[in-house]
This record gives structure tokens, sequence and C-alpha cells, in this order.
């Protein structure tokens, strides 16, 4: 029987997309993919395959779940099978430098960034770039690693601290930094943008007072709830009404032009009123509370949107093998 099949590695950020599927009876079946096989001499199942891969899977212990979503990818495309957030999106969960260079293709503005490859050539970009700066990793997920530095001084001491830090998640999983621009924001929110089927859903404004770990995992694994969208008091995420971007359009068209039928992009503005993306989220989650807050429950959240989303290409069809 052809169905929907979820893609992901962390069994907490699928629990609300079940029920979503089970409101609406579509048919579906999850595929947690940390360790296993993909047997390229046989077929793919039938149906629609929805992948939730997280760039930070290795914070959870599945150092290689992205490495496999890839493989299982390319063995459902060469058969034929639609993959919501297919190849591409994978491709950009996994890299900011890839994620930059693709919305600059589409007219959208990010920080000025240099990649460096070798802690020991950050000071050199630092130098490049300017003070305050933000030092962050390529491939991260959950603000991993993200750090505000506002001096040569600042840097000298984040090394330091770096060079000693036992924890294996303080360096970027792939060796690549991002030595970034600061932009400052007149008030401490981020802007996140939701898109499901390439279209804007709803804008989140994130207070971010409190620190840069804005997403899911942090809390889920630190256990406090905090900073998670996912599980977070929604007082710190507040879905904006009527929201109206310019560059919303540019977004949309950048999302489809790379696959990425459900997927978020986070931006900021600064004093000047100049709008820079800084990362696109192609494992979204949504607040439960926020939704409720602004009145969207039931088969107005953005899981239940997911869900006919999905529910909706099934219906109509997908082409069996190639
Ligand atoms: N260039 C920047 N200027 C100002 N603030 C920034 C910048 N880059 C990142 N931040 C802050 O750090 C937070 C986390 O950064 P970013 O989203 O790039 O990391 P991430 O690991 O992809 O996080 P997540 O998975 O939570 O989305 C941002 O939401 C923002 O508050
Ligand atoms: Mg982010």
């Amino acid at each position: 029987m052809s169905r929907i099949h979820v893609l992901h590695e962390n069994e907490a950020w699928v629990v609300p997309l079940r029920a979503a599927f089970g409101a609406i009876g579509a048919p579906h079946e999850e595929c947690f993919l940390d360790t296993g096989l993909v047997d390229l001499t046989r077929p793919p199942p039938a149906g629609v395959f929805y992948n939730r891969m997280s760039a930070s899977s290795h914070t959870r212990g599945h150092t290689h779940a992205p490495e496999y979503a890839g493989a299982v990818i390319e063995w459902l495309e060469r058969h034929g099978r639609m993959v919501v957030n297919g190849r591409r999106a994978l491709q950009l969960e996994l890299s900011k430098v890839a994620q930059y260079a693709a919305l600059a293709l589409h007219g959208i503005p990010t920080p000025e960034t240099i990649a460096v490859v070798g802690a020991g050539h950050i000071p050199e970009a630092a130098a490049r770039l300017g003070y305050p700066l933000i030092l962050k990793h390529n491939r991260a997920g959950k603000g991993l690693g993200v750090r505000l530095v506002r001096s040569e001084d600042g840097l000298r001491e984040a090394l330091r601290a770096l060079a000693q830090d036992a924890d294996p998640h303080a360096q970027p999983r792939d060796g690549v930094w991002l030595v970034q621009r600061y932009i400052e924001a007149p008030e401490p929110f981020i802007t996140r943008a939701e898109f499901i089927g390439g279209r804007f859903l709803y804008a989140v404004r994130v207070d971010t007072s409190e620190g840069f770990e804005l997403c899911p995992a942090d809390a889920c694994q630190a256990g406090d709830g905090a900073a998670c969208p996912a599980v977070a008091p929604g007082e710190k995420f507040r879905i904006v009404e009527g929201f109206y971007h310019p560059l919303i359009h540019r977004m949309e068209a950048f999302l489809t032009a790379n696959g990425i039928g459900v997927g978020a992009i986070e931006f900021i503005t600064d004093r000047e009123g100049r709008t820079f993306a800084y990362d696109v989220n192609t494992n979204t989650n949504y607040n439960a509370e926020a939704e409720r807050r602004a009145g969207r429950e039931g088969a107005r959240t953005g899981m239940a949107a997911v869900a006919v989303h999905l529910a909706e290409l099934l219906r109509r069809g997908v082409p069996l093998a190639a």
C-alpha cells in the first residue's frame, strides 16, 4: 500500500506529526535512521517520502545519520520516488555555506561570512571581518557553538577555551568554522518564517534575550525546555499574524528551487532596517503553546498543515519505479 514515509532520527520530533496524520487518517510509516541497510538491489516501497534528517543528529549520538539519509535519498530518487526535502535540502541542512550561496542566488541578503577550515585560521578571518563577530559551526543546529565575540582579546579567550573544551561537540562536525558579521537588532528578537509546500505559513518572533540556543534539540537535551520550539514555554515564541516582509516571495522561490517542501528561514533586521537571513531549517518544529495562543489549533497548526500537504501529494499519486 502506498503511504507517507517519514525519514528521521529523533522520535520526539515525530510525535506531533504522528498525531496530525492520525487526525486525517493518512497512512504513514516512520523510518528511524541511525544505522542499518540500504539495499540497492531492491526497489523502495511505494509512496511519498518526507525527509526530516537534522544537522544536529551527532549530538544525539546518531553520528552518521545524515550520511545514512543521504544514501537512502539517492536510492529513492533513482527509483523516481517523490522525496519532500530531498537530496538538495539535505545538502543545505548540513552546510550553512551552501545555504548562503543558494540564498544569494535568489537575491536574499546574508551576513558577511568567511568559512574557515582549521581553527588556527580563525584570527585571520576575524581580522578581515572586524568586530563584533559571530563564531559558529557550518554544520550545526540547535545553536551549537554560536558565540558572540566583541574584540581581539575576546577571540583569543574564546579560542583558548575551545582548545581546552573536552566536549567533542564544541568542534564543528565537518571541521568548517564560520566567522560572520554580527547583526545587531534594535530589539532582542529574530524572525523565523515557516513555509509549507513552498508557501509562507506564518512568522514567529523569537526572543533572543536569553541567548542564541533557540533550537529544539538543545532544550530536549538540557531537559529544561527553555529554548525549544517543540516544547519551550510559548512566550519565547510569538506567532505574528498578518506578517509581511518584501523578502518572503524570494524565500518561497528559493525553497521551491531547492526542493524544500517544508522548512523555515531565520532572519534578523538591523537598526538601519536591513534584513539578513542566516539560517535555513529543513527539519522544522512548531511551538504548540505559541500556536494555541495565536488561535492555531486542530487543523490550523503547522503540523496539521504538513500532514495535509503530504497526504495531498500521496493522493495525487507519485511516479513508481523510474
Ligand atoms: N550573524 C548573526 N548575527 C546575530 N545573531 C546571530 C547571527 N548568527 C546567529 N545568531 C544568533 O544565534 C542563533 C543561532 O544561530 P543559527 O541559527 O545560525 O544556528 P543553528 O545552529 O542553525 O541554530 P538552530 O538550529 O537553533 O536554528 C540565532 O537564532 C541568532 O539569535
Ligand atoms: Mg537557527
